[in-house]
């Protein structure tokens, strides 16, 4: 599998492709230029929805994915799963800290199957479950949606939240990236890059128009996204 990359990765959730040709979906976004691939998993108990488990994950591997696989859980309980994930190739774990009774064994158990782990907080939770882990964590993901479903509008208030995480992490010295998950698409990238997110999902921005329109438009929304950071980031000079 390959490392991860430096700098701002765009990571299209996979939630809003088309599952009947998963591996040509997957195959075409890294081909136009996405960094990493996101893979929601949900388990109608944590999440009012269900979706994919270890076996597309580890079929995804099989078809000859080597990008990174960034999984987001929102299942509940999340140690019996782990290991299953990192058996099929997941690159990061992540998981939403109010689904786990003992968070910080959950984060070693991610650990110790190899992966890289993170915690995902959801748009009404305080990030202070943050506070004794940050050294084991490789990852914070803010939900800009409440999870469960692609083609939500992002919550304004994730902008304030970012700029809180991207302290932290700063103040702290360790190396975490800092994901954000829900409604991101070419009009915001660029505010949501300046409050200090580097790891942009986006399923419906990427997935749905490509589907109304045809599989090349990948590349232009990904550009698209790409420049708006590029201009973001200029101008934080
Ligand atoms: C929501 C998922 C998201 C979702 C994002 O629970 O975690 O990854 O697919 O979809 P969009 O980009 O359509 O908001
Ligand atoms: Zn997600």
């Amino acid at each position: 599998m390959s490392d991860i990359p430096a700098g701002d990765l765009i990571a299209p959730s996979i939630l809003s492709a088309d599952f009947a040709r998963l591996g040509e979906e997957v195959d075409n976004v890294l081909a136009s230029g996405a960094d990493i691939v996101h893979f929601d998993v949900m388990d109608n108990h944590y999440v009012p929805n269900l979706t994919i488990g270890p076996l597309v994950c580890e079929a995804l591997r099989k078809h000859g994915v080597t990008a990174p696989i960034d999984v987001h859980l929102m299942v509940e309980p999340v140690d019996r799963i782990i290991p299953d994930f990192a058996a099929a190739g997941a690159s990061y774990i992540t998981f939403h800290p109010e689904a786990s009774k003992h968070v910080d064994r959950s984060l070693q158990l991610i650990k110790q199957s190899g992966c890289k782990a993170g915690l995902v907080f959801n748009p009404a939770t305080p990030l202070d479950a943050l506070e004794y882990v940050m050294d084991k964590i490789d990852m914070i993901l803010l939900m800009s949606v409440n999870p469960g479903f692609g083609g939500q509008s992002f919550i304004p208030s994730t902008l304030q939240k970012l700029k809180q995480a991207r302290t932290l992490i700063d103040d702290s010295g360790f190396d975490i990236r800092l994901e954000v998950d829900g409604g991101v698409k070419i009009e915001n990238i660029a505010e949501i890059a300046a409050a200090g997110a580097d790891t942009f999902v986006a399923g419906s921005a990427v997935f749905g128009c490509a589907r109304q329109c045809d599989a090349n438009q990948y590349d232009s929304i990904i550009s698209e996204m790409r420049q708006q950071i590029t201009q973001a980031r200029s101008s934080e000079c």
